[in-house]
């Protein structure tokens, strides 16, 4: 059964989508105005389309923001998998890819205010979560 978290974290994404469409650009201005080096980590990794890996690892992170609450085991399979993954194969560090998420959820929360404690509450876990998710996995 959906945990009625996520629809506070679907209708906040559908209000940004509604009146800024899709958040890719924004999220990834913020990203690289963080980490500029990382620009050269997706042109060596897809040097004919940089933009599409860029806004694929965006689309990959909402994924995560979207389905927490309801399947937060596949979460940690995958971040378990994912964070160690990306530093050793990927030359991405934890502080990257923890960065991502932050600005990826800063993005959505600094355009639209939340509608309420709860969504403002749901949108708060996540970002801990997913964050927590990093952490964990930051020596592993
Ligand atoms: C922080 C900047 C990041 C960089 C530079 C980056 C880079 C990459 C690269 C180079 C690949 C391999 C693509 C390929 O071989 O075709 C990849 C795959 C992937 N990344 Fe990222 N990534 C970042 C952040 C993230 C984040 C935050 C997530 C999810 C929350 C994510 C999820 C994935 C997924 C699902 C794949 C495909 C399967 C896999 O290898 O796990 N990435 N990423």
């Amino acid at each position: 059964m959906a945990d009625p978290r996520s629809a506070l974290i679907q209708a906040r994404l559908e209000r940004y989508v509604a009146e800024r469409g899709d958040p890719a650009a924004a999220v990834l201005d913020r990203f690289f105005a963080r980490y500029p080096e990382a620009r050269a980590n997706f042109a060596r990794h897809s040097p004919g389309n940089p933009e599409k890996l860029e806004t694929e690892m965006v689309g990959n992170t909402l994924y995560y923001v979207m389905t927490w609450f309801d399947s937060p085991v596949e979460a940690r399979i995958y971040f378990d998998t994912s964070v160690p993954q990306h530093r050793v194969a990927l030359d991405v560090p934890p502080d990257w890819y923890r960065a991502f998420i932050e600005v990826t959820l800063d993005e959505i929360e600094a355009a639209v205010p939340a509608e309420g404690a709860a969504e403002a509450a749901a949108w708060a876990e996540v970002r801990e979560a997913l964050v927590g998710l990093v952490e964990r996995n930051r020596f592993v």
